[in-house]
């Protein structure tokens, strides 16, 4: 504090970098230090300088971790709500009122999709997923997050999706913000989102059980899409809708980025199963949407990779006759109708 009774800034000088030291290392150091420390007996002006420290690096990090690729943040919910948007505008796909499924959400956060979906005006929801929950606490207080994030700006979580606060406010009127804000998962209405811990194979569910079944990033894990899909289809009234996105790239390249998005089609196997995919093309799960009762209403693929001269020569049979065409595209979402 000065002599005019002002409380003065943290002393910490921004511009000392610790050579060689990352900032996951220190971030990870700093974790362990802040849950082992005991509270000290530190000076009023001591206390206030840590406070206003830990409250710029609170900010910070606030900042570096609601990006859309984290699950956890609010701004991840964006994406999949503009893309039933547009679906909504052009196709007829409901929202208000609607019963909506997620399949393999992820044991990370399986509720946001479908959270997000309540906060739109869904009447319930249901989350289904083959692994436990990792950490039930934290994905509920995300929850809680996304919530007060959309309530103070919609369209920091909604982006181009047209909604008020007071109408979020009104749709999950039912669930207990406080209580999930601390991480309690009894402030969830279990009435309206569940989380079932099953196979999309054998989801248990009745007949004609939902309106909507959505998925991002799991059909390419399935070993038998076929019976997945007729699943799927059996569980979804006629007239229904099916939103998936599917990702038909060589998984190893997030780890490898060097390494060709197209390399598992070259690698001898008749495993179902390769490096942790299916090996599908868009081509393929297209037949048997098909075949299990989906019309194809919006096929929306993503960005068209190269494929070079010497790639193409060492691709297996089964792929190497293919046109460009059937071979570049490693990303589709699509739009579905049960008939
Ligand atoms: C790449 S992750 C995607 C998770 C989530 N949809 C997302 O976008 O973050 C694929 C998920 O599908 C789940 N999964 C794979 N096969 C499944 C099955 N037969 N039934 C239900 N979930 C499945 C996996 O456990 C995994 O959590």
């Amino acid at each position: 504090m000065n002599s005019h009774g002002r409380l003065l800034q943290s002393e910490l000088d921004p511009k000392q970098v610790l050579a060689g030291v990352t900032t996951w290392d220190l971030a990870a150091n700093l974790l362990h230090a802040l849950r082992s420390e005991q509270p000290g007996s530190d000076s009023y002006i001591t206390s206030q300088k840590h406070l206003r420290l830990f409250g710029t690096l609170a900010g910070e990090l606030q900042r570096r971790v609601d990006v859309p690729d984290n699950r956890l943040a609010p701004r991840s919910l964006a994406g999949p709500l503009g893309f039933a948007h547009y679906c909504h505008v052009n196709h007829g796909l409901p929202l208000l009122g609607a019963s909506y499924l997620d399949v393999g959400c992820g044991s990370i956060q399986p509720y946001g999709r479908m959270f997000a979906h309540l906060m739109a005006g869904a009447k319930r929801v249901g989350c289904l997923e083959l692994d436990p929950i990792q950490d039930e606490g934290e994905a509920v207080r995300a929850l809680a997050q996304a919530a007060a994030s959309a309530l103070i700006d919609p369209k920091s979580v909604f982006g181009s999706y047209p909604i008020t606060a007071r109408e979020i406010l009104g749709n999950i009127a039912d669930f207990d913000l406080a209580r999930m804000a601390k991480g309690d998962a009894g402030g969830i209405n279990r009435e309206r989102l569940v989380y079932l811990q099953r196979s999309a194979t054998d989801t248990g569910l009745p007949d004609r059980f939902v309106d909507v079944v959505v998925s991002n990033s799991v059909l390419e894990h399935i070993p038998d899409p076929d019976a997945t899909l007729a699943e799927l289809a059996r569980i979804t009234r006629p007239g229904g809708f099916a939103l998936h996105g599917i990702d038909t790239a060589d998984h190893r390249w997030y780890g490898t980025p060097s390494l060709h998005r197209l390399e598992f089609l070259t690698i001898a196997s008749n495993d179902p199963i390769v490096f942790g995919c299916n090996r599908l093309r868009p081509r393929d799960f297209e037949k048997i949407f098909e075949r299990q009762g989906f019309d194809i209403l919006v096929r929306m693929p993503g960005v068209k990779i190269e494929i070079p001269a010497a790639l193409r020569a060492r691709l297996q049979p089964k792929w190497s006759a293919l046109p460009d065409e059937q071979l570049n595209e490693t990303w589709c979402q699509y739009l579905l109708r049960r008939r």
